[in-house]
């Protein structure tokens, strides 16, 4: 990113975290929004091992572990460079969770996971980031292990990342949509080869 970049995406962090901190993006946990978060839970049931790591970049204030409810898992990393979105997540106290206001650029998780998950987070990513993005969490995610992909509507400019990776290979992906024609999300699932 050159300077200005830098200086819009430091501006996004912060409107994140007021957002956050008005109650903006708690409509996330809405009726409607459930069913994405429950076919992302489904993917992890059905390609998933038994137990597993997970980590869920740009995981706000936690509702993807809302949306568990019985799943076991033996690790949970959500990260977030929204600061208040972070504080949110950890006050829910989820067992086996950790919480951590980190930039997805920067970030170098330091072991591997099972599952990682990009919900609703990519195409916020900055275009001349995302290809390192992804590059880096797939050096952390084990082999034959998942990645989950939720993207907001067509994904214009996101999905040929995942898609025409020769490090990936698809096992499923699907529309959910709701009683709103304009409210759809396209969710896929893909496996490290
Ligand atoms: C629409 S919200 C989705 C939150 C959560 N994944 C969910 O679906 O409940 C997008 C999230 O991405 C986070 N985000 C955007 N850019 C990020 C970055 N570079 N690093 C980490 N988090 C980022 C925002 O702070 C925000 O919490």
């Amino acid at each position: 990113m050159n300077i200005i970049d830098k200086f819009h995406h430091w501006r996004r962090k912060l409107r994140w975290n007021k957002q956050y901190k008005s109650g903006r993006w708690d409509s996330l946990q809405s009726e409607k929004e459930a069913f994405r978060y429950q076919q992302i839970v489904e993917y992890i049931r059905d390609f998933g091992p038994n137990n597993p790591s997970i980590l869920d970049i740009g995981c706000g204030d936690g509702v993807l572990n809302l949306r568990m409810e019985d799943m076991e898992y033996s690790y949970f990393l959500g990260l977030d460079f929204s600061k208040v979105s972070i504080e949110k997540a950890k006050a829910r106290n989820f067992p086996k969770a950790e919480f951590i206001a980190e930039d997805a650029i920067k970030y170098q998780p330091d072991r591997n996971f099972d599952v990682i998950v990009f919900n609703e987070a990519f195409y916020y990513i900055h275009d001349s980031e995302k290809q390192n993005v992804l590059d880096r969490m797939l050096d952390h995610l084990n082999h034959q292990g998942i990645m989950i992909i939720s993207i907001y509507r067509e994904g214009t400019g996101c999905w040929e990342y995942f898609k025409d990776n020769s490090r990936l290979k698809e096992l499923a992906f699907t529309k959910v949509t709701t009683d709103e024609e304009l409210r759809y999300w396209k969710i896929g699932a893909y496996k490290k080869v």
